[in-house]
């Protein structure tokens, strides 16, 4: 019997909250639940870390990726589970069900408004935290791989790398994002016009749903519940403890670039003419354009400049006659070009210089900022004039930086509805606004900024809905305030499309809700301690930045290539 994909409605916005507020009458009581519901053989104790504990901030801080939500006025959980063992999560589930508790669940802690630790129902709540549950298991004869929702992608790229120099996985370019969020909310990266999302990628999944804590692979929780954590947004549906994918084929060798072109380089003409081009090109490249404000040869004059960074799946040769024949403006010449193989190109892509270490893909340290996010799709080129008043805007404001990723290739190839993830065919390229900032008193003015930009960019990008990509995860799109199952759902569906599209609605009108598997029924009742991660309520003023991952490039750029690893 198939699980219904009502689930993805009922679960990310049916957030029920039980009236019982008095969770945390007795922690011990909880403390003893984790115990008698943990199997001796893997003592639960040491990974449990109570607010008192002298690890506890270590441990909380570990992945905190904005430092919007390391304040003192930040909610903290009352106690961290960091699970060594599968069944340290079937303890927590079932124990946060039992005791009324809302549970968040972390992998890496990336989420661009910290919904995997903090949570602003006012009540007492716990965090899950997976990071110790990051096993990689490469088998090369079938191509394959189970990774723990723990691991970090650099993790998942290293130890594939191990195994094999021309496997690897289309995801994420930031090497500490965590695969548990990630998949879950369809992650991309510079592979995804010749493979796809993450999430067109996985094969398997082990999760915990029931209140029982009941471990559940693909076939066991049927193709809907696979559909939905395959990209519907984490923390929703239950645990997920790992995800099996399929690796694929790179050359040994791959080609990179990173360019810059400034105002006064013909900027306008190249991002114009790149509209057309990078969504149209061989699969096989993909060329990403980060635009942002700097000085201008006359230094008090602000100029704008679009940094080109490419990942080539082939040679120098073969890329300079595409683009020569393609892009000509672009004016890309050999000495621009760096042939690597792919593991290096993965640190090519956070600013690491080529040729060192491969280790440093296992580095899970990275400095933090305070940051804000926020994503467009754009469906039709903008016009030069359209793209000279945005130029014109962006010097004003000055903060905030707007990535733009191309789509085409296995983008437009995947049908919308394959996966939860809805913007194939159609969508030209994604904007990402980022700011980031290192100061606590610039966050209501960085975050203003960001809106800024993000309401002047209005009339070029979608509309009806606006669309957003869910694992730029922004609050300011709506919230849940809990507030009944009604209104949950409401308010749910007004943001859920923004993320979903139609794959939102669809789940509500499908018939085969009404003979769902007998998972639903424990599912709906488990789902007072999952804060729905798009609910975690939070209309505070947040500022955004942080470390873009890739770092924004410097300024001026090839001087000042990012140390062999952020302190
Ligand atoms: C610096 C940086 C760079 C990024 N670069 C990219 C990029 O190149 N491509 C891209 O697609 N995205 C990128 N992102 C976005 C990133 O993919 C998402 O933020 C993703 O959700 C992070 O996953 P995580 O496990 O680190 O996050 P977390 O904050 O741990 O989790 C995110 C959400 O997933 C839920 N969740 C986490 N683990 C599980 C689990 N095991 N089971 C169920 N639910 C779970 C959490 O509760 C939360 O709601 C980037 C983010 C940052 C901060
Ligand atoms: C803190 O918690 C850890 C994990 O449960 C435990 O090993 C350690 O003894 C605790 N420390 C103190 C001072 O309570
Ligand atoms: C987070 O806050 C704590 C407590 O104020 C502080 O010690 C720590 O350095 C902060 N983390 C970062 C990365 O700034
Ligand atoms: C890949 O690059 C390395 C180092 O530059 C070189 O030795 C090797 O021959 C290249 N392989 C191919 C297939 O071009
Ligand atoms: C800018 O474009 C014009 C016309 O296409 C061209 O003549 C000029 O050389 C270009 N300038 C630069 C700096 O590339
Ligand atoms: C840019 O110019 C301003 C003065 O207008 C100066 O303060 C700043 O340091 C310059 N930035 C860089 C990166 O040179």
């Amino acid at each position: 019997m198939k699980y219904s994909r009502t689930t993805l409605v009922l679960l990310l916005f049916f957030v029920v909250i039980s009236e019982s507020s008095s969770a945390l009458a007795n922690p011990e009581t909880f403390t003893q639940c984790l115990t008698s519901n943990s199997d001796p053989k893997h003592p639960i104790s040491p990974a449990v870390y109570f607010a008192g504990n002298g690890s506890y901030s270590s441990v909380l801080e570990a992945t905190i990726r904005n430092l919007r939500f390391n304040t003192s006025n930040t909610p903290k959980p009352f106690l961290i589970i960091a699970a060594t063992h599968e069944t340290h999560v079937q303890a927590a589930v079932t124990c946060g069900k039992r005791h009324n508790l809302q549970m968040k669940i972390r992998s890496g802690g990336h989420d661009y408004d910290g919904l995997s630790y903090v949570t602003y129902s006012g009540k007492p709540f716990f965090v899950l935290d997976m990071f110790n549950l990051r096993s990689v298991d490469v088998d090369t004869a079938s191509k394959t791989a189970w990774v723990q929702t723990g691991a970090i992608l650099g993790e998942v790229y290293y130890y594939i790398w191990e195994k094999s120099k021309t496997l690897a996985y289309p995801a994420g370019v930031c090497l500490t994002v965590g695969v548990g969020g990630h998949i879950s909310g369809g992650g991309y990266g510079n592979m995804m016009r010749k493979y796809g999302l993450a999430v067109d990628n996985t094969i398997d999944a082990r999760m915990v749903v029931d209140v029982n804590g009941k471990i559940l692979d693909r076939k066991l929780m049927g193709e809907d519940l696979f559909w939905a954590i395959n990209g519907g947004g984490g923390g929703s549906y239950g645990v997920v403890l790992a995800y099996k994918i399929n690796l694929v084929e790179v050359p040994e060798n791959v080609t990179v670039f990173r360019i810059s072109r400034t105002l006064e380089q013909n900027v306008t003409e190249i991002v114009h003419r790149w509209q057309q081009v990078a969504p149209e090109l061989p699969d096989e490249l993909y060329i990403r354009t980060i635009i942002d404000v700097v000085n201008g040869t006359v230094s008090s004059q602000k100029t704008v400049r679009a940094t080109f960074i490419a990942m080539f799946l082939g040679d120098t040769t073969t890329l300079l006659s595409i683009l020569n024949w393609r892009f000509p403006e672009l004016g890309l010449v050999r000495s621009d070009c760096t042939e690597t193989s792919w593991i290096q190109s993965a640190l090519f892509w956070i600013n690491i210089q080529v040729g060192s270490s491969e280790k440093l893909l296992l580095q899970r340290i990275q400095p933090v900022n305070y940051l804000k996010r926020k994503s467009d799709y754009v469906r039709e080129p903008i016009s030069r004039t359209g793209l000279e008043s945005i130029w014109k805007k962006m010097i004003e404001l000055e903060i905030p930086t707007m990535t733009f990723s191309p789509y085409g290739g296995a983008m437009w190839r995947i049908s919308s509805t394959a996966t939860p993830f809805p913007y194939r065919a159609g969508n030209l390229w994604k904007i990402q606004y980022a700011a980031n900032w290192r100061e606590d008193r610039l966050t209501d003015r960085y975050i203003e900024l960001t809106r800024e930009l993000y309401r002047f960019m209005t009339p070029f990008v979608s509309k009806n809905p606006r669309q957003s990509f869910f694992n730029y995860r922004d609050v300011d799109l709506g919230i849940n305030s809990h507030n009944g199952k009604i209104n949950s759902y409401i308010e749910g569906k007004h943001y859920g499309k923004k993320y979903f599209a139609r794959n939102f609605e669809r789940e509500k009108t499908n018939e085969e809700r009404e003979s769902a598997s007998p998972f639903l029924l424990p599912l709906s009742l488990l789902s007072p301690i999952y804060s729905s991660t798009i609910s975690a309520v939070m209309a505070e003023p947040s500022p955004s930045s942080s470390p873009q991952c890739p770092p924004p490039p410097p300024k001026p750029y090839l001087t000042s290539i990012a140390p062999p690893l952020p302190p």
